[in-house]
């Protein structure tokens, strides 16, 4: 399923915008399972679902566990997984750990930056997902990247190297349009950006941003499709009045 999923994905460049969420649950893959063509189970867990400050916090244990969940309610999704922070930083951590991810459940692996190591995983025969531009676990701001021509010339490079090394697509998140369009043109695997304009060949999108579901940090790019959070709130609020007001349950929720 593996390799036929990601020649399909290969084959949608140029013809078919790719759509990729994050996951991190059994019951949300369930309800996106042949509705996206990727699910990326990110490290974005960590902010959206664990509350840390930072991805960097997540550890391969917190990845690992909702790795299987989103495998267990997506059966036959092609799914990304995040390398935790400090898990690749040399080729023998890097191929253990991408090892471990691929045994519980992932098609393939997203590490941020570092064309060297998806070249070692390429050569093991691991399908990596690359990622550029900001990089959220060890940027110190969270801004646009590659406005200077020296590190838009930079992000391209690298975005010919990773394609070289094997890498079957390439997040580009928070650089500017024209430098996501001109590497999409430029290279032949898919480019799927986030906060880098319409010219890629796909797009990804945080799944609580699309809910509406994360107030905390909330960038430009993000769109929400519908205000889950609000209507959570409501849903709650009117559960707890039912209760103190003896509605619930009534007669049809009584067993017996
Ligand atoms: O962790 C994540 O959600 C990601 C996307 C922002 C690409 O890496």
């Amino acid at each position: 399923m593996r390799k036929e999923a990601i020649e399909k994905i290969l084959r949608m460049k140029g013809k078919e915008k790719i759509s990729v969420l994050t996951c991190y649950d059994y019951s949300f893959a369930m309800a996106i399972e042949g509705n996206a063509d990727i699910i990326l189970v990110g490290d974005s867990l960590g902010n959206v679902v664990l509350g840390y400050e930072r991805t960097a916090n997540v550890s391969m244990e917190d990845m690992l566990r909702h790795l299987r969940a989103v495998r267990r309610g997506a059966k036959n999704s092609l799914i990304v997984a995040d390398m935790p922070f400090g898990s690749y930083e040399n080729s023998k951590d890097a191929i253990q750990s991408a090892k471990k991810l691929i045994e519980n459940g992932a098609d393939a692996v997203k590490p941020e930056g570092m064309p060297g190591i998806v070249k070692e995983l390429n050569k093991e025969g691991i399908e990596v997902m690359a990622h550029l531009g900001l990089l959220p676990q060890s940027a110190k701001k969270f801004s646009l990247v590659g406005k200077l021509q020296d590190d838009a010339e930079r992000i391209l490079r690298e975005a010919k190297e990773m394609e070289k090394n094997g890498a079957f697509s390439i997040v580009l998140e928070s650089i500017p349009a024209a430098l996501a369009s001109e590497i999409t043109r430029k290279i032949s695997i898919p480019t799927i950006g986030i906060g880098a304009g319409r010219e890629c060949d796909g797009q990804v999108l945080v799944l609580y941003d699309m809910l509406g579901l994360y107030p905390n940090f909330k960038p430009k790019f993000a769109r929400s499709y519908m205000n889950l959070k609000e209507d959570i709130r409501k849903a709650a609020a009117d559960f707890s009045r039912d209760v103190k007001k003896g509605n619930f349950p009534d007669d049809k929720e009584t067993l017996g």
